[in-house]
């Protein structure tokens, strides 16, 4: 099978990449490298012992994406390109609203064109929103978005829905990721964000690597067991291998279709650094400072309907993504 990888060299990407090589399914990636580097999808080629297409591309340049579909019979295409960063998308709400939904829309008229009518899309659980209670079920209400980048995602799974309702050919797979985090186990792979990190667990590692003084919690006034706030971490492999089993639903049937994709299971951020200093073996020096605006205290999620659907669930527990995360680190001191 052949499988367009948009955003194939990103984090969660090249991850996905190494699992549909090792299955057999034939990966063409298109990224533009503005939030990863092609060393990555070097690295899913030594990993894997096998070729990947890449092609150096915007999805916004409609041309480039038409080639990619003259040149290969694409069957199916899993769609990770996206911006992602919260506060930046708060600054700079026009780029992330353009690059996220054009590029949507242009790559799914141009999939129209060449018959190719099936999808996974990277969404999250932040369209669930602030009034929602954990665990959070696919089938709550969405909405209340904090952020243009969560916005993007809510504005995205609509605008799928209503391809999907405008033509019934398409097979969609929404897919709401929790906190992935962690490493490919061989330490080649992993979460290389540029600048300063914005989410937990690379800003644990950087802290733990000395690259970073201290850790600051952001609250300990929330109503959780020991008052910061709680996620839902999964480990990134296993976020990869549930998109072997989205491509598998996608290819077996028309819809639209949409699961979590979590552990079911909350830790708190003084666990996070918990595990992190175990993995490490030194403590991970943190602070208590003031809540994170547009955070909330809880988000786990309900994982049963893939566990039932997909028949998928993840394998890794809280330990083995910080000593993956913290093997990758230490191996790659200067990122990749
Ligand atoms: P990432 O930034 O590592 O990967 C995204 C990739 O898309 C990057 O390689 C980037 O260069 C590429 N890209 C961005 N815009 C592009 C464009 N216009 N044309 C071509 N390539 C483009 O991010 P990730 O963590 O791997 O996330 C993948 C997807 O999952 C994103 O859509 C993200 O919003 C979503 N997601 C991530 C998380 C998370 O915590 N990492 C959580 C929920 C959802
Ligand atoms: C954040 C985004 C979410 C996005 C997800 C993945 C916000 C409000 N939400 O989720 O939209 O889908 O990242 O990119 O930004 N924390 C600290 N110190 C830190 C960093 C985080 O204490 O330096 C805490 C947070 O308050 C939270 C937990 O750690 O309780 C996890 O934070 P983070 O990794 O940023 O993920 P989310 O906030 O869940």
């Amino acid at each position: 099978m052949a499988i367009l990888v948009t955003g194939g060299a990103g984090y969660i990407g090249s991850h996905t990449c190494v699992e549909l090589l090792n299955r057999g399914d034939e990966v063409i990636i298109i990224d533009n490298l503005v939030n990863s580097k092609v060393e990555a999808v070097r690295r899913v080629e030594k990993i894997t012992g096998k070729k990947v297409k890449f092609y150096e591309n915007d999805l916004l340049d409609r041309a480039a994406v038409e080639k990619i579909f003259e040149e290969n019979k694409i069957d199916v295409v899993i769609h990770f390109a996206g911006l992602k960063a919260v506060g930046e998308s708060v600054s700079i709400p026009l780029r992330y609203y353009h690059n996220n939904i054009t590029s949507t829309l242009i790559l799914c008229e141009v999939m129209a064109k060449y018959g190719c009518k099936k999808i996974v899309f990277s969404s999250s659980a932040t369209v669930y929103g602030m009034s929602n209670k954990a665990p959070f079920s696919e089938d709550m209400p969405v909405g209340g978005t904090t952020n243009p980048y969560g916005t993007t995602k809510l504005m995205i799974e609509q605008i799928l829905r209503d391809l999907y309702i405008s033509d019934n050919e398409w097979s969609i797979v929404l897919l709401r990721y929790f906190n992935p985090i962690g490493a490919h186990p061989c330490g080649l792979i992993g979460e290389d964000p540029n600048g300063i990190p914005n989410n937990l667990l690379p800003y644990v590692a950087r802290v733990a690597a000395g690259k970073l003084p201290i850790v600051h919690v952001f609250g300990n006034d929330y109503d959780t067991p020991d008052g910061t706030g709680v996620r839902d971490y999964i480990h990134v492999c296993d976020l990869a291998d549930g998109h072997l089993k989205a491509v598998d639903k996608a290819m077996s049937c028309t819809g639209v279709n949409t699961y979590n994709l979590g552990t079911g299971n909350g830790y708190s951020v003084l666990d996070v650094i918990k595990a992190f200093s175990k993995a490490c073996g030194k403590d991970v020096p943190y602070q208590i400072d003031p809540r994170r605006p547009g955070d909330i205290g809880t988000c786990y999620a309900d994982a049963s309907k893939a566990k039932r659907e997909l028949g998928w669930e993840a394998k890794y527990n809280l330990d083995d993504m910080c000593a993956h995360s913290w093997n990758f680190t230490k191996n790659n001191p200067n990122g990749l």
